[in-house]
């Protein structure tokens, strides 16, 4: 039997991106498909996704809900890779300028709730047959932001509709989609589903709590995140339900979309290159340095960063190393929009440090591709990361991560340690105490590698072999979609 997914989700690469859940809802539905598993998307009805799309076409009317009127079904494809997208239409929630989820001021917005219950609610509409052409087996929601569909797809069986199964995918616990009580009588689920065997949590109504309590199965985005989302220290206050849970839940690790991210395909940047022939990277690292005002420097170690400026990627401890790269003759860039103190301190950084010290404020595809390339090494110091893309995008250009030892980060990247440089095995530089010692300790590292000259080249070629496709994911799902269909 091919097993027919629904995706739900409120990003997707290139129609709409803010972070990395675009690329994986981007990069994980075409795998599927091509390897056996029908994937479909379905997405709110963002201006850009409604420009994205070919062929679109109105499935159903679906009348009234959440205080919106004439809500419309549509479905359109996704080239190139054919992906077939379903686009819930309902323009006073979801046709604003900007942010998808923050209004001009960088406030959620006030309506956020009945926003996102309506892409949940559109998914199990779907799931119970809306589209007289096509119906999955599956829903598998992502994030908060579809945190409801496995809470209305219970719901309707209620009502006798036939049973779908559900996956909710958790790549961050931080973002929760949590409101008032009172706004519960809004979401048009059945009253006794406000319970703590249900949507309630801690006295709101936590969307990502009923997509956890009511999904089938559980996955996050790599093994190491998925324990640590089951202890107090790390759980956000959920780690109790996870622990209940623990048989239903798996870690599989993201992938990397290779036909967007590998140097040898991609235009966006100032040269190609391989492992095999790597002198596009010197031209790459030369237009980086000429673009963001850098001084021109082949041998100045260039670090790299391009993050969502957020408590959680700790640039903050980044911040108080700066002097240690300065000093150490290397250079800065940072691509980032987000807090305003963490911009700021970006600025002042980059004031401080004239032609060592660069920064960018702003989402900058193009650019972000140019930082990847063009680094020798990029840093991803986050407090905590489900798993993280920038570095496996790192690993692929041969720019080598430096991370703190966590989640996702924890899994994909192999320190330059004696042992494991010895082994063959070192990809990257790591630290495990999140201080300033712990970040200036692998700094220095990365310094002293550079030193080596034919060393920091072995690590390069071993780093832009390593192969994070998302075959292997999309493998892993389908045991998990197979282990819940009972097939
Ligand atoms: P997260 O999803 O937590 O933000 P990930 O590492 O999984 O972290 O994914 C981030 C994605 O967003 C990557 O594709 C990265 O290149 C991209 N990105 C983050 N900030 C920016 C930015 N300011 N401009 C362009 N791309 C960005
Ligand atoms: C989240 C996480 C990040 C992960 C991404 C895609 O935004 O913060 O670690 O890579 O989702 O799963």
């Amino acid at each position: 039997m091919t097993v027919c997914v629904l995706h739900a989700a409120a990003e997707m690469f290139p129609l709409l991106k803010t972070g990395g859940l675009a690329d994986v809802v981007g990069a994980l539905p075409p795998a599927q498909s091509q390897l056996g598993t029908h994937a479909r998307v379905v997405l709110p009805g963002f201006p850009a996704v409604l420009a994205g799309l070919d062929d679109l076409k109105l499935v159903a009317s679906l009348g009234a809900a959440f205080g919106a009127g004439d809500i419309r079904l549509e479905r359109g494809v996704l080239k190139p890779h054919g992906v077939v997208v379903y686009v819930v239409r309902a323009d006073q929630f979801y046709d604003r300028p900007g942010n998808p989820y923050l209004d001009a001021a960088h406030r959620p917005y006030a309506d956020n709730d009945r926003r996102f219950a309506l892409l949940g609610w559109a998914a199990a509409r779907i799931a119970t047959g809306v589209d007289p052409e096509w119906k999955p087996h599956i829903v598998h929601a992502h994030d908060w932001h579809a945190g409801l569909a496995p809470a209305y797809l219970r719901a309707f069986e209620r009502e006798g509709a036939a049973r779908v199964g559900t996956v909710m995918t958790v790549h961050n616990l931080a973002y929760q989609g949590t409101f008032p009580a009172s706004e519960f009588g809004a979401l048009q689920l059945p009253g006794d589903f406000y319970a703590v065997d249900g949507v309630e949590f801690y006295g709101l109504v936590s969307f990502l709590k009923a997509g956890l309590y009511y999904a089938d199965r559980i996955t996050t985005v790599s093994p190491t995140y998925a324990r640590e989302i089951q202890t107090q220290a790390h759980g956000a206050g959920l780690h109790g339900l996870l622990q209940t849970r623990t048989h239903d839940i798996t870690g599989i690790l993201n992938g990397v979309d290779y036909s967007i991210w590998s140097p040898s395909v991609d235009d966006t940047i100032a040269a190609k290159y391989t492992a095999a022939k790597p002198a596009g990277k010197s031209k790459c690292k030369a237009a980086l340095q000429e673009r963001m005002g850098l001084t021109r420097d082949e041998d100045a170690l260039l670090f790299g960063v391009v993050s969502r400026l957020t408590e959680q990627k700790g640039l903050d401890l980044l911040l108080s190393a700066v002097p240690d790269i300065v000093q150490r003759g290397g250079q800065l860039v940072v691509l980032g929009t987000g807090d305003p103190a963490l911009e700021t301190g970006m600025k002042n950084a980059a004031a401080a440090h004239p032609g060592a010290v660069a920064v960018e404020l702003g989402f900058d595809e193009t650019l972000s591709h140019s930082i990847i390339a063009g680094s020798d090494v990029v840093m991803v110091p986050s407090r905590f990361e489900p798993c993280g893309l920038t570095q496996l995008y790192a690993l692929a250009y041969g720019s080598l991560p430096l991370v703190h030892r966590v989640g996702g980060l924890a899994d994909t990247v192999v320190d330059c340690s004696l042992e494991n440089l010895a082994d063959d095995l070192a990809t990257g530089f790591d630290f495990s105490a999140f201080d300033r010692a712990g970040i200036v300790g692998a700094i220095r590292r990365a310094f002293a590698l550079k030193a080596r000259r034919t060393e920091w080249k072995n690590v390069v070629k071993r780093a832009m072999g390593q192969n994070f496709g998302w075959e292997t994911a999309a493998l892993r799902y389908a045991e998990v979609y197979q282990g819940l269909l009972g097939a």
